[in-house]
């Protein structure tokens, strides 16, 4: 069995996972409440709270698996990209479980993790297929080959879709996180009401760009007035929505059509969001194109999806890793 370890933000994630990467037998995952209040993630208050929480989450895992510490063979952990003191946190723990149990260790990148979470939700899928990462600190689409190798088609060249919600929802006084918060908020809503722009339109442009939808937003606001958009708010959240849900999926869709992809998969936070997971659903149907969006709690950070991955990444022998770093990029 493997034991997987993530903490690249504000979540703090233990998993076993079965040796093939298609199974997880627990995901246990403690999310951090100390950053609501300021309405967004403070690395320090991050990097204290996995320390806290660190021992009890691995003890969780182990215990929700019904498996002991004798029955894992390796230890996974993601190691890039993310806050880099909480990132530290977990290649700390990983590195003292591993080397007390003489166990190799795999490092794993946070977003193969995401793009695995798709092995746990569909065992049978084999790349190559197309995938969306769409999260709070990163969007990006990529062809993964048959040898998993991920090649970058475009990326975000400012915001995350994530940030994007998060800002948004800032902006309109709701709660954080602001994806889930946004999607609450515009219940009822005409998503069509304000014409929030959609960038980089052109066909074969595979980027995405969300710094003019929240200008566009900004002006909104105060053009409104405090008043009206009170009145306004399921139909600001819901055209906000509309607008990172438009993007995602175009690109998407694009993206498959150039490579002649049989199959997508939708990863990381935002791939939780209802809208785009409806909406893609309904295009994919249509075009006889397998789409594999995980279970909302595989979408978010998780360490059963870190596990997934690292049934494919090689493995460090012990005590090889002890000079092993984390990396923010
Ligand atoms: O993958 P993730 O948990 O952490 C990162 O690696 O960033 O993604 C977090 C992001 C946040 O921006 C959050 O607002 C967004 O995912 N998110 C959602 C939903 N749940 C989380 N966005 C839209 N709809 C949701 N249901
Ligand atoms: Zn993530």
């Amino acid at each position: 069995m493997i034991l997987a370890i993530e903490t690249s933000c504000d979540d703090t994630c233990a998993a076993v996972v079965e040796p093939d990467g298609r199974r997880a037998l627990s995901n246990a995952v403690h999310t951090q409440t100390e950053h609501a209040r300021y309405g967004g993630v403070v690395p320090e208050v991050a990097s204290r709270a996995h320390l806290e929480r660190m021992d009890g989450v691995v003890r969780k895992a182990l215990s929700d698996a019904g498996v002991s510490l004798d029955q894992i063979d390796r230890v996974a952990v993601t190691v890039r990209p993310g806050l880099i003191g909480a990132l530290l946190v977990g290649v700390a723990a990983a590195k003292g479980v591993a080397y007390a149990r003489r166990l190799p260790l795999v490092p794993v990148n946070h977003l193969e993790g995401h793009v695995a979470a798709a092995y746990l939700e569909a065992p049978d899928l084999e790349p190559p297929f197309v995938a969306l990462v769409a999260s709070g600190g990163h969007t990006a689409l990529y062809a993964v080959g048959e040898d998993r190798g991920m090649r970058l088609l475009g990326e975000t060249l400012d915001d995350a879709a994530g940030e994007a919600l998060d800002k948004g929802a800032r902006m309109l006084g709701l709660g954080f996180p602001g994806g889930p918060a946004i999607s609450r908020a515009a219940a009822g809503g005409d998503p069509e009401r304000y014409g929030f722009p959609v960038a980089l339109k052109g066909r074969d442009n595979l980027d995405f760009s969300f710094s003019g939808l929240k200008t566009s937003l900004l002006y909104r606001i105060r053009e409104l007035g405090p008043e009206r958009v009170r009145r306004e708010l399921p139909h600001l959240a819901a055209s906000y929505e509309a607008a990172v849900v438009e993007a995602l999926a175009r690109k998407l869709l694009r993206a498959a059509e150039l490579r002649e992809a049989g199959a997508v998969v939708v990863a990381g936070g935002v791939a939780a969001n209802g809208r785009l997971r409806e909406r893609l659903r309904r295009e994919c149907a249509g075009r006889g194109l397998r789409l594999v969006i995980p279970h909302p709690s595989l979408c978010t950070d998780n360490a059963a999806m870190i596990g997934a991955a690292a049934a494919h990444t090689p493995k460090i022998p012990w005590p090889e890793y002890l000079s092993l770093n984390a990396r923010s990029v």
